[in-house]
């Protein structure tokens, strides 16, 4: 073991790496997708989920607006899309319009659910934390979906 810089230890650790999409709704109208690799299970019951959010994001202003959010796990045929909203704001683009993703409203705050997706929870915001420079987003799940005719997540594929 020796003492390195932290973007060194950072590059050691960092991969292989799971990754989903959470979809919020905009300040003003219209739906928001964002890729996640920092996100967990947090409670069995009641079943919940925290993703951690920059401050920076276009999707944390969304959840400070409102309190809601889809975790969405990805089917490979979602591959673009993803590399699509983690590298794009919602400041400047609307990653649904520009991706043409189709998706069916949620039954909780009609929030979207792509219709590629592998599953997906409908989560409402029950508290956050302040960590550092991103937020930590706590929400109990209340409606979940899968979608049995998709291939597992992109992380589990043999290669
Ligand atoms: C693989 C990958 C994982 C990412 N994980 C996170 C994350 O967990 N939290 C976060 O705030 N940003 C994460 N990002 C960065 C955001 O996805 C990216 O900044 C995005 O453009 C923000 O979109 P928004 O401004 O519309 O919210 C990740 C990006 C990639 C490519």
């Amino acid at each position: 073991m020796k003492i390195t810089e932290l973007s060194t230890a950072y590059a050691k650790v960092h991969l292989p790496a799971k990754i989903a999409l959470v979809a919020t709704q905009k300040p003003d109208n219209g739906y928001n997708l964002i890729t996640v690799e920092w996100f967990m299970r947090t409670s069995i019951q009641p079943p919940m989920f925290a993703i951690s959010i920059g401050h920076n994001r276009f999707t944390h202003e969304c959840l400070e607006e409102h309190r809601f959010f889809n975790l969405i796990f990805p089917s490979v045929e979602m591959k673009q899309l993803c590399a699509f909203s983690g590298s794009n704001s919602g400041k400047d683009v609307d990653k649904f319009a520009e991706t043409d993703t189709k998706y069916i409203p949620g039954k909780l705050n009609k929030l979207p659910i792509p219709t590629e997706a592998l599953a997906a929870f409908e989560c409402e915001v029950t508290s956050q934390i302040r960590s550092g420079d991103h937020t930590i987003y706590i929400g109990e799940v209340k409606y979940s979906w899968v979608n049995a005719a998709k291939e597992p997540l992109i992380y589990q594929r043999k290669v």
